[in-house]
């Protein structure tokens, strides 16, 4: 019924087939399947994450769940296709697009994500809010890594389709992806059922940085150790994995995923010369004043004493100052 979802679902999973078999088995889907090994997609990712291809036509969907005697209002529901005002036939929502199947936590496909096979249009599209699909309630993956999560006692948290993707060909079978850089509480929370440990490796742009150090507080507040992976500035992580190999991906930015706070602390010296006087004393506040965030007493002193060392002062005097900050800030 509709209510329950369940032949909403239905209809859904037999898109799923069908731009599945279009992808891997038809002349039709041969330029997305050229796309896809283009990208250094394996023929076992395509099974594995049942990568698919919408049709040009942009009624072969439509003319499907109609033979299959599909309610097509339904069908519009759950945003597979479109039903014209004026009378006109139903068109299938996604066009001429890589398609990438969305699975709710039991594994049946509840939307997708459609990517442009060039540069021109809108490079993702992605099914809107349907009774079955809540964008900011899902993890892209997730039961598909559920059990590596369980195993390795983390999970990694990227930001897209591909990602997760290159990363598992990579040997990462604990990836899941936000599908964009926000993080809800209820996504934090799926993750913290099954580890408390999560390594964020989000794009090395401005908004993928900016978004890593956000979702790590969300994480945190939801109970969760969190650390985040040094990507480039201008790489993500599945073109870190191509351009560099699994096992540089491996050791440098998942082994080497660095605690939210020495995270910030790279950042933040990026941007300043450490060179003069005043920056470094902007930046020696603004580490103790970050740190009254940190609530583990040792990694407290750990950073106090790197400060120490780095800039020849005394602990006594960090601590004092640290205590004056303490009292403003609270
Ligand atoms: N996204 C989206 N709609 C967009 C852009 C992005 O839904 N218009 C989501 C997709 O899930 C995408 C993720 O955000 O995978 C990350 O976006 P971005 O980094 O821009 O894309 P990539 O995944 O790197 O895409 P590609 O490698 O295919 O270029
Ligand atoms: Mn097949
Ligand atoms: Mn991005
Ligand atoms: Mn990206
Ligand atoms: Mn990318």
């Amino acid at each position: 019924t509709t209510k329950s979802g369940s032949s909403m679902k239905e209809g859904i999973a037999l898109a799923s087939r069908f731009y599945h078999h279009l992808l891997m088995h038809t002349e039709q889907g041969r330029e997305a399947y050229e796309y896809a090994r283009h990208r250094e997609v394996s023929e076992e990712a395509l099974r594995r994450f049942q990568i698919g291809f919408a049709p040009r036509e942009r009624e072969a969907l439509s003319l499907l769940l109609k033979n299959r005697d599909f309610d097509l209002r339904e069908m519009e529901q759950a945003d597979l296709l479109q039903i014209p005002e004026d009378g006109h036939s139903p068109f299938d929502r996604f066009s001429n697009r890589l398609i990438f199947p969305i699975w709710d936590q039991n594994g049946k496909v509840i939307a997708f994500g459609g990517r442009a096979l060039d540069e021109q249009s809108a490079k993702y599209l992605n099914t809107r809010e349907t009774p079955v699909f809540k964008k900011n309630e899902v993890l892209y993956g997730y039961h598909l890594a559920r059990a590596a999560i369980r195993k390795q006692n983390f999970a990694v948290l990227f930001e897209g389709y591909m990602d997760v993707v290159s990363a598992w060909m990579a040997g990462v079978e604990n990836g899941v992806a936000t599908l964009g850089t926000s993080l809800t509480s209820g996504q934090a929370n799926l993750i913290q059922r099954l580890s408390n440990h999560v390594t964020i490796c989000y794009d090395g742009d401005a908004a993928g940085q900016k978004a890593a150090i956000k979702n790590a507080e969300t994480l945190e507040e939801n109970g969760c150790q969190v650390k985040i992976a040094p990507m480039p500035a201008n790489k993500d992580p599945d073109d870190y994995i191509r351009e560099e190999g699994p096992s540089a991906f491996m050791t440098n930015m998942i082994e080497s995923a660095q605690s939210v706070i020495s995270f910030k602390m790279s950042a933040y010296r990026k941007e300043k010369n450490l060179k003069r006087e005043g920056d470094r004393q902007a930046y020696i506040e603004w580490v103790l004043e970050e740190l009254t965030t940190v609530r583990s007493p040792v990694e407290r002193e750990f950073y106090l004493k790197q400060l120490a060392d780095e800039f020849s002062v005394s602990m006594e005097a960090l601590k004092q100052e640290q205590y004056r900050i303490y009292q403003r800030v609270r």
